[in-house]
């Protein structure tokens, strides 16, 4: 009989996710690979094929109704304060219309331009860790994780007056919504957004003036439904990118520091071979999965992992339990970095499908220049004190990470 009920599945709390979720994954995957989770009202999927299935099969699995779990746990509807009313975005649309909109900004993601950053995130990346001293403990996640993505994601944006500062707070509000707030919490989130709001409004203003052709200016050119896009639409497509492309890589660079100190053999492996850094970077997000999962509206009764799913149930997918289905990944619990050298099966943490993440190759390369340059510059990586996360049910993150780097 299963043991598994709300009290033991506490998706709806940040700490659950704190305190090493996998056994709950595992128990779920094993036992009830499509969970109803009452507190919630919405189904949970752990398995790796349930959720391939849920993110690829589109026309059943709508985004329209949103994608976040905080929007149906705590009724905040983040997406909607973040995106105002007559506004478009295109995280919640479907097809055919999700097509439109995302292919507005899919000049900024072209191969030859992502390639084209590669000297400048490599610059980014080795000005971070020269600030670092060998053998002095550091908190890895203010030196270095956050700073980097987001200088990454600003030279992307090409807004040179974005600040470290203000980026970070802007998107940590946003993953932060929903979880365990006050009212008074909120409310500060209401503002914090609007100043973010107010940020991007500003910088779109004046690139029209300017008439420059760099993102924002070129942005300002495309047309959707016969017209030039607004100055609003602009300024939530940069929003969107800034928010979603820095917490996310974020996490994942605390996560490649956290996951090397705690598994010395692994880091012992990378240093002895170059040839090992991509499958890392693949591994890292395997085992790590930086996003916590998404949620999914049913467009009709469907049957989904031997259950019956009706039209409008909602099925959240857990990613970071996807990613550790011993049905697709041999020895799952472990974490290998030599794993992604055969041909496997892809992991899920950027999502599958026609939303699968677009940013992919960006914080692929970012991973992968910081992989080289800590094996280049650091004989070990240890932890010197207890790490934090953050609050928030969106995202795996840090909110300290305090190390040692030693030199050779
Ligand atoms: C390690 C870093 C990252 C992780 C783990 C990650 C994860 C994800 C996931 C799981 C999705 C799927 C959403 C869904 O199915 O509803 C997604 C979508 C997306 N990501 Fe990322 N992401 C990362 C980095 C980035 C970066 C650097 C950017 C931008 C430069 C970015 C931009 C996007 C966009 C625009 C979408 C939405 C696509 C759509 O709805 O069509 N991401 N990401």
């Amino acid at each position: 009989m299963t043991t598994l009920t709300d009290a033991v599945v506490r998706l709806n709390e940040p700490k659950f996710y704190h305190n090493n979720p996998h056994p709950v994954y595992a128990q779920l995957r094993e036992e009830a690979p499509l969970y109803w989770y009452e507190t919630g009202g919405f189904w949970v999927a752990t398995g790796y094929e349930t959720v391939q299935r849920i993110s690829k099969e589109a026309e059943i699995f709508s985004s329209a109704s949103g994608v976040l779990i905080t929007d149906v746990l705590n009724k905040v509807d983040a997406v909607s304060t973040m995106f105002p009313e007559g506004v478009e975005n295109f995280f919640i649309t479907d097809a055919p219309r999700h097509g439109e909109l995302r292919g507005l900004v899919g000049f900024a993601f072209q191969r030859k331009r992502i390639t084209g950053m590669e000297q400048d995130v490599d610059g980014v990346i080795q000005r971070y860790l020269r600030k670092i001293v060998p053998g002095e403990p550091v908190d890895v996640v203010s030196n270095l994780s956050v700073p980097v993505p987001i200088e990454v994601i600003a030279a992307f944006l090409d807004l040179n007056e974005l600040s470290v500062e203000d980026a970070f707070r802007w998107s940590e509000a946003v993953f932060q919504m929903g979880a365990d707030m006050t009212e008074e919490q909120y409310k500060e989130i209401g503002t914090t957004l609007e100043d973010m709001f107010n940020f991007f409004g500003g910088v779109v203003a004046d690139r029209r003036l300017s008439g420059s052709a760099d993102f924002v200016g070129t942005l300002l050119e495309r047309e959707l439904d016969g017209s030039k896009l607004v100055d609003m639409m602009v300024a939530l497509y940069c929003q969107t990118l800034m928010v979603a492309g820095n917490e996310t890589t974020r996490t994942a660079i605390s996560a490649a520091i956290k996951l090397f100190a705690d598994y010395p053999a692994q880091y012992q492996r990378l240093l002895e071979d170059e040839s090992l850094i991509d499958s890392a970077v693949e591994e890292i997000l395997r085992f790590y999965s930086p996003t916590l999962g998404f949620m999914r509206t049913a467009l009709s009764d469907t049957e989904l992992a031997g259950q019956q799913v009706a039209s409008g149930d909602k099925v959240y997918m857990v990613y970071g339990a996807a990613n550790r289905d011993p049905a697709i990944f041999e020895r799952a619990e472990e974490f290998d970095i030599a794993r992604f050298r055969k041909p496997f099966p892809m992991h899920l943490a950027f999502g599958l499908g026609e939303h699968m993440c677009m940013g992919a190759s960006l914080a692929r390369m970012e991973l992968r220049i910081l992989l080289k340059h800590l094996r280049s510059r650091y004989s070990a990586i240890t932890l010197t004190g207890e790490s934090e996360r953050i609050n928030s049910l969106l995202g795996n993150g840090f909110e300290k990470l305090p190390a040692r780097f030693e030199a050779f």
